[in-house]
């Protein structure tokens, strides 16, 4: 057998470790073929590829980024001049001329939304869930969320020293457009006393109120972790600068704010994250062999599975304001900026 891999939006670390499951899983135990293809889904519009042989799958697992490359192009969103099908033809075509009897699609929603449709075009399709946002739906989690998680908790951790030094409020915005995970994981793993989410609207006098009455106890600094997507999606400005201008104003006490930003995307993927994306790897090779398509492999209660590419395509898996963690954090008496 013959099988193509791309990996398409956000890249993150683990990406690498899954190529080589993938790759090696399919050279050494069933003798298969194995094409990349370079940047995500254009790589198949623009039948750009790359022959994976075992010497180059060697030494990437602990590699940050992606070896193929990535791009955020939806096949299904026509470019101008172009009709819905367009890109879709093109790449059924290519699909074919590669003589290609599998696809693995690395990525988050938008790469599973597209895997789907093309499982529906009658590719044979395998998903792997990675994204640090780790709000891929039908999977406990994604790789690249772990390693995120010890790039924002080492600084935040980093936040604590120089905020007591000045006395002042400390604001770190991370990563997360839709989904407070990375904020809120990190926010408890490293003493974060508020953190916000875009899963909780937050009232800015609870915040501020919170603020004055940790002072008056004399606490004599703050740490508030804010996800990005809390901010005013019409706003030009950063949800850090917003909340910590805010803060400054409302409560009188000196606030300085950092964004996290693409840090935390790069760089060696953590232990977890290595086995994690190996793990997935070696298992999308297995559904191929076993021709199980149009499914993404997933982990559920610590194993490893797969779930319908239809069940997940275009879903997110948001935190629940019942979520345990909101819970055990609200006895701590962290702020989740809600009454
Ligand atoms: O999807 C992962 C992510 O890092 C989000 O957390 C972030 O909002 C987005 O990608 C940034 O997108 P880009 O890399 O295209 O700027």
């Amino acid at each position: 057998m013959k099988i193509g891999i791309l990996s398409a939006g956000g890249d993150c670390p683990g990406i690498n470790a899954a190529i080589r499951g993938v790759g090696k899983t399919a050279i050494v135990r069933y003798g298969m073929e194995v094409v990349g293809i370079s940047n995500g889904f254009s790589g198949l519009v623009n039948m750009d590829t790359i022959p994976l042989t075992e010497e180059l799958l060697s030494g990437i697992l602990t590699m940050g980024g992606t070896i193929l490359g990535t791009s955020r192009l939806k096949p299904f969103k026509p470019s101008a001049g172009e009709t819905v099908a367009d890109k879709p033809q093109i790449i059924r075509n290519n699909y074919e001329a590669l003589g290609l009897d599998a696809l693995v699609c690395i990525g988050g929603n938008g790469t599973q939304k597209t895997a789907n449709l093309l499982a529906k075009e009658g590719l044979n399709i395998i998903g792997i869930p990675k994204t640090i946002d780790n709000d891929v739906w039908g999977t406990d989690v994604t790789f690249g969320f772990d390693s995120a998680l010890c790039i924002t908790t080492d600084a935040i951790d980093r936040l604590h020293s120089t905020a007591n030094s000045h006395k002042r409020v400390m604001v770190i915005e991370v990563m997360g457009h839709h989904a407070g995970w990375i904020a809120l994981y990190s926010g408890m793993a490293a003493g974060g006393d508020i953190i916000l989410i875009p899963e909780l609207k937050y009232d800015l006098d609870v915040v501020t109120n919170y603020l004055l009455e940790r002072n008056h106890k004399g606490k004599p600094y703050s740490i508030v972790v804010v996800a990005e997507g809390i901010k005013n999606k019409k706003s030009k400005e950063s949800a850090a600068s917003y909340i910590s201008d805010k803060i400054e104003k409302m409560t009188g006490l000196e606030t300085r704010e950092t964004i996290l930003g693409y840090v935390q995307r790069g760089g060696s993927p953590s232990p977890q994250d290595r086995i994690l994306a190996t793990r997935y790897g070696a298992y999308a090779t297995e559904l191929i062999h076993n021709k199980q398509f149009s499914t993404m492999v997933s982990l559920k209660n610590n194993q490893i599975t797969s779930v319908p590419l239809d069940e997940v395509g275009g879903k997110l898996r948001l935190v629940e304001p019942t979520d345990n963690m909101i819970k055990k954090g609200t006895s701590l008496g962290i702020c989740f900026g809600i009454k």
